[in-house]
């Protein structure tokens, strides 16, 4: 730290209780991830969407949980299928964006999307869960999946696996890995 900075940082502090009642800082604020996600916001592309929708049997009468859904491409893609879809995400930005892209895609009526971590989330009314978030959350996440899903529930994961639960599918698609369990 500079000697100037070293100066003004005791202001700078003082500052913090008077710009914490600022609307401004505080919509900056509300607008992070209460903790850090545990998978980056990468989205899978297009052709990833439709793979795992297709390997999932994704069809009307199902309901659809994307956990880390980032921008809501899998449940706004299920619904277009005539699903109904969750999807839920530690980071408000991705579900603003998620809901947005719901409305311009004319189903908001099939789809929610909740801010949450997706450790917290109850599912157990899912017919298919989706997955792209990584094999240390998956290993994480399995237990949950295992004692919480009902029978006949399709678990998909775009690349990553789920150590010893073998997968009842495995597909290469465009050089990326995808993996279907049934509950
Ligand atoms: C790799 S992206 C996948 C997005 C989307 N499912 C897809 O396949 O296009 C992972 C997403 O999971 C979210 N995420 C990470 N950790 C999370 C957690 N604990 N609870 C909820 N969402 C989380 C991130 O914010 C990010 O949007």
């Amino acid at each position: 730290m500079k000697r100037r900075d070293f100066l003004l940082a005791p202001v700078a502090l003082s500052t913090l209780p008077a710009l914490s009642g600022c609307a401004g800082l505080n919509d900056y604020l509300g607008n992070l991830p209460a903790r850090l996600p545990d998978a980056p916001a990468i989205m899978s592309p297009e052709f990833m969407v439709e793979a795992m929708l297709k390997l999932a049997d994704v069809r009307a009468g199902d309901m659809v949980y994307d956990l880390g859904c980032g921008d809501g491409r899998i449940v706004i893609a299920a619904a277009l299928r005539g699903a109904r879809g969750v999807g839920v995400d530690i980071d408000p930005r991705q579900i603003r964006l998620a809901t947005e892209r719901a409305a311009a895609a004319k189903v908001s009526d099939r789809v929610r999307f909740v801010v949450t971590d997706l450790f917290n989330m109850d599912f157990r009314d899912a017919t298919v869960v989706s997955l792209y978030l990584g094999e240390e959350v998956n290993l994480r996440l399995r237990p949950k999946l295992r004692s919480e899903l009902r029978p006949g529930t399709r678990v998909v994961s775009h690349e990553f696996s789920m150590g010893d639960w073998q997968p009842e599918t495995r597909l290469v698609v465009g050089g990326r890995y995808l993996y279907r369990w049934i509950v």
